[in-house]
């Protein structure tokens, strides 16, 4: 058995050989809050604090999830968020909340989250949600009112309304700005536009088809 002398040398060996640390979450906050200054001209890791004698209640109140956001769209869902943008006391606090809703037979198409795990609670409706893991296993399930699921950070998910009837939940994401990558709309609506050849060999299809898709996405 090791004395603790050499054990202690091996265990700062093994520290100092393990890489820097990389913080996965947001920061968390060293004060009651920051909200944020939309004004400030300076560039941090997330936004300047605003005067706090300036500071109100309003800075930390958001109105708009008790009505349904516009679903006439191509994939028949859209969403309410009230993220960083436009809740200025979310500002260090690793949170967001989104209103989702989702027409009958409408899609939230496939999309990950770059800086937040999510977690959806159905409040009207039924919808079919899941993701895939990196060893690309898919884990998906019928969810209805009152039920809730989790999608964990950077996987690529979805939210499917097989019913008739609209549907609608609240989001909780673990970012004041989780960031939204729509995995179809990312790759073949990019700008300036991926080359034909690429997305061809990509997807196992010819030119034509890539084009064909490319025009759905505005290219
Ligand atoms: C989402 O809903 C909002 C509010 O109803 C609307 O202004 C916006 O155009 C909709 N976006 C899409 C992509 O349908």
């Amino acid at each position: 058995m090791a004395r603790p002398s050499s054990l202690f040398l091996a265990l700062v060996l093994v520290a100092a050989m393990a890489p820097p640390m990389a913080l996965a979450f947001d920061p968390s906050s060293l004060q009651d809050f920051c909200v944020a200054d939309y004004t400030s001209n300076v560039f941090v890791n997330g936004m300047a604090c605003k005067d706090p004698s300036k500071v109100t209640a309003d800075d930390f109140t958001f109105s708009g999830f008790h009505r349904p956001s516009d679903t006439s769209n191509a994939v028949g869902s859209n969403s309410t968020l009230a993220d960083i943008h436009v809740l200025p006391g979310l500002n260090t606090a690793a949170i967001s909340l989104v209103r989702l809703d989702v027409a009958p037979f409408g899609l939230n198409p496939p999309h990950t989250h770059p800086r937040g795990t999510e977690m959806l609670t159905v409040v009207e409706g039924q919808l079919y949600v899941g993701f895939v893991t990196t060893a690309g296993k898919l884990h998906a399930k019928v969810i209805s009112r009152g039920d809730a699921f989790v999608y964990p950070k950077g996987l690529v998910h979805f939210a499917f309304n097989l019913t008739p009837r609209p549907a609608w939940g609240i989001v909780g994401l673990s970012s004041q700005n989780p960031g939204l990558i729509r995995v179809a709309d990312s790759i073949f609506g990019a700008s300036p536009a991926v080359t034909d050849e690429v997305l061809a060999k990509a997807f196992r299809i010819d030119a034509a088809t890539v084009q064909m898709i490319k025009a759905k996405f505005g290219n």
